[in-house]
């Protein structure tokens, strides 16, 4: 019997690839514009499982792969999917939870401190040769000790977060999410509220929701507005759960202290992005999890989910459920 073709499209280990290539027909495909590439579309056609990242999914891009059975996302946010569309086609849609979470609420303090002590700007500063005499109050910070953190979001990455804040910084903690998080309350003292409320309240405010079509443009200029004037705004989750040209504004017009920003309405970024010119921002390249250790993790779940979804066993990490229950 002929192996079952896996199209390969995200960074995959040596090893990974061979274990994969042992029970699969294994394609690589790099670069940027993969829907418009030839080759790609053609290998789409004989596909039974994709493995990779940041390719947006659309139905017509299904509608080129009829045997395809499973997608395994290298990463854990799936909104570049169609899920009921994959769905109604029972194609198992996989992705890489856990393994990016303490990664990735790495790099949302690495926002918190390096926006709150201008880490960047007064890199920046003394590689200038601008240090000619002790620094003074033009270039402090603010603390992030003691002061209030508000998590927009209380998942497994916005937890994790919130576990740094309060139990490395001494940070109070408050979260609005969709459900309320008992053992979260207890272990971190962390109080539930209303967004408003949170947005009013807190000195960080930490975006780690998923994009959504309610959290889309969650946080405009009216939220923004809230917002204390010596705030400081943080996204590590999606670009599209703010309105970019409202954070913009408020950055620009002091409505709110600074901005520390791993996630755009449009990445990558453009070059001409007033955000590339404002002191008062630290923007990063979409780094969330990406750290040898964690990327080769996140790489291994999706070699596993693919390898079990085709041998028709249950993934690890299954999106849609509904797909695994009708079989
Ligand atoms: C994720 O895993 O969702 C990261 O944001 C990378 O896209």
């Amino acid at each position: 019997m002929s192996k079952k073709s896996v199209l390969v499209y995200g960074h995959l280990t040596d090893d990974q690839l061979a274990a994969l290539s042992q029970d699969f027909e294994i394609t690589q495909f790099s670069g940027t514009d993969l829907a418009n590439d030839p080759a790609f579309c053609e290998a789409l056609k004989e596909a039974h499982g994709l493995v990779g990242g940041g390719l947006s999914i659309t139905p017509e891009l299904l509608d080129a792969a009829p045997a395809l059975e499973a997608i395994a996302s290298i990463s854990v946010g799936v909104d570049n999917y169609p899920i009921d569309e994959l769905t109604r086609r029972d194609i198992l849609l996989c992705n890489t939870p856990d393994v990016l979470t303490e990664t990735t609420a790495d790099t949302g303090f690495l926002l918190i401190m390096a926006t709150a002590r201008r880490a960047v700007e007064l890199a920046e500063f003394i590689r200038r040769g601008d240090w000619q005499k002790s620094i003074g109050e033009a270039q402090f910070g603010i603390d992030v000790h003691g002061k209030t953190l508000g998590m927009v979001g209380l998942g497994r990455i916005g937890a994790a977060v919130a576990r740094r804040g309060a139990l490395g910084f001494g940070m109070k903690i408050l979260y609005s999410n969709a459900s309320p998080k008992p053992t979260l309350e207890a272990e971190l003292g962390a109080s539930r509220c209303e967004l408003d409320e949170l947005l009013a309240d807190s000195d960080f405010v930490c975006i780690t929701v998923p994009l959504t079509e309610d959290t889309e443009k969650l946080i405009g200029a009216r939220e923004l507005d809230l917002m204390k004037p010596t705030a400081i705004f943080v996204n590590i989750a999606r670009g599209k759960v703010v309105d970019e040209p409202a954070l913009i504004a408020a950055l620009r017009d002091g409505e709110i202290r600074a901005a520390g920003l791993d996630v755009f309405e449009h990445e990558p970024l453009p070059t001409d992005s007033p955000l590339l010119h404002m002191s008062n921002v630290v923007a990063l390249p979409h780094i969330g999890s990406a750290t040898t250790e964690t990327r080769d993790a996140m790489a291994q779940r999706a070699v596993d989910n693919i390898t079990l979804a085709l041998k028709g066993e249950r993934p690890i990490s299954l999106v849609n459920e509904d797909v695994w229950s009708n079989t």
